[in-house]
């Protein structure tokens, strides 16, 4: 693919590991400037350094807390402007998925990880749109899951985040795409990162069992055999992030290996 984001300007939540991380490394790889946001300055800096080893001066970090809304995003695009410029590209994917049940889970859980990924996801949308417009160019992909579709009683409150990220994310695609701007989002399944171990780890907590047996039966039910790694899911959003997509827009890809079971 070359350079194929020579122009752009991308910031990355979420970008000091897992989906994030691999997709801030392939786009810097592919020529763009990027800004990564996480909340762990020292896990930014490691992998900022590491970038401009590589390609010097492409990458930048800011950390920030994405549960504080909407403050941490408009500080997020106020040093996106003094450093990569006007932003082009946006990633959302600072977030989790806490195991709980909808019942017992405290109030507070409810509220702090929407904070953080329905309304995190939102500010930033909201913050970067305008630029976007302006500059007739933009595209923005949410890392929201599959749980959004198949609402799962272990992830009540993720289900019911990603099912309205697919709401919310329609609509403002419908507000932008006469100023040439998109916005998708893509739904992994269970996939081999940091966030895989800590959702085996909390299953296993409250189940009894091992961590390694639960994730041996998640892996055991990966249709394809294997689950995705974050690589996997890094490649597709680089595809719809480039000019390739030109045409794909308002709507939610699937990078599950197959475990969605509904036809749509
Ligand atoms: N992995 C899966 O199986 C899976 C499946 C479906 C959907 N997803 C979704 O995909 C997204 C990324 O998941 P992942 O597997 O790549 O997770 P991960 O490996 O745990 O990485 C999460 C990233 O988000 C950052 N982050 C977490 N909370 C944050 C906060 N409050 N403010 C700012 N940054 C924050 C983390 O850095 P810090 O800790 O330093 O903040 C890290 O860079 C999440 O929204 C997740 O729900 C993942």
């Amino acid at each position: 693919m070359g350079q194929e984001f020579e122009s752009d300007r991308a910031i990355v939540t979420g970008g000091s590991r897992g989906i994030g991380w691999s997709v801030a490394e392939e786009l810097v790889a592919q020529g763009a400037r990027v800004l990564l946001v996480a909340r762990h300055q020292d896990a930014l800096k490691t992998r900022v350094d590491e970038l401009n080893r590589r390609f010097p001066g492409q990458a930048f970090f800011y950390a920030c807390d994405m549960g504080n809304q909407p403050a941490c995003a408009q500080a997020v695009v106020q040093y996106a402007l003094n450093t990569i410029g006007q932003p082009t590209l946006l990633l959302n994917g600072a977030g989790g998925a806490s195991i709980t049940n909808a019942l017992d889970a405290p109030w507070s859980l409810w509220v702090d990880d929407f904070q953080v990924k329905f309304f995190g996801y939102l500010a930033m949308t909201r913050a970067v749109l305008p630029l976007m417009m302006q500059q007739r160019k933009g595209v923005i992909v949410n890392l929201v899951g599959i749980a959004g579709k198949d609402p799962n009683r272990n992830l009540p409150i993720a289900s019911a985040i990603n099912g309205a990220l697919n709401g919310v994310m329609k609509v403002l695609a419908d507000d932008v795409s006469a100023y040439g701007v998109r916005i998708i989002n893509v739904n992994p399944g269970a996939t081999e990162t940091d966030l895989l171990e800590t959702m085996a780890q909390a299953t296993a907590k409250r189940s009894g069992d091992s961590v390694e047996n639960v994730l041996k039966a998640m892996r055991a039910r990966a249709p394809l055999g294997r689950l995705p790694s974050a690589a996997d899911v890094a490649g597709v959003i680089l595809f719809l992030m480039s000019h390739r997509a030109a045409f794909i827009t308002g709507t939610s890809v699937d990078v599950d290996g197959g475990i969605h079971r509904g036809a749509f």
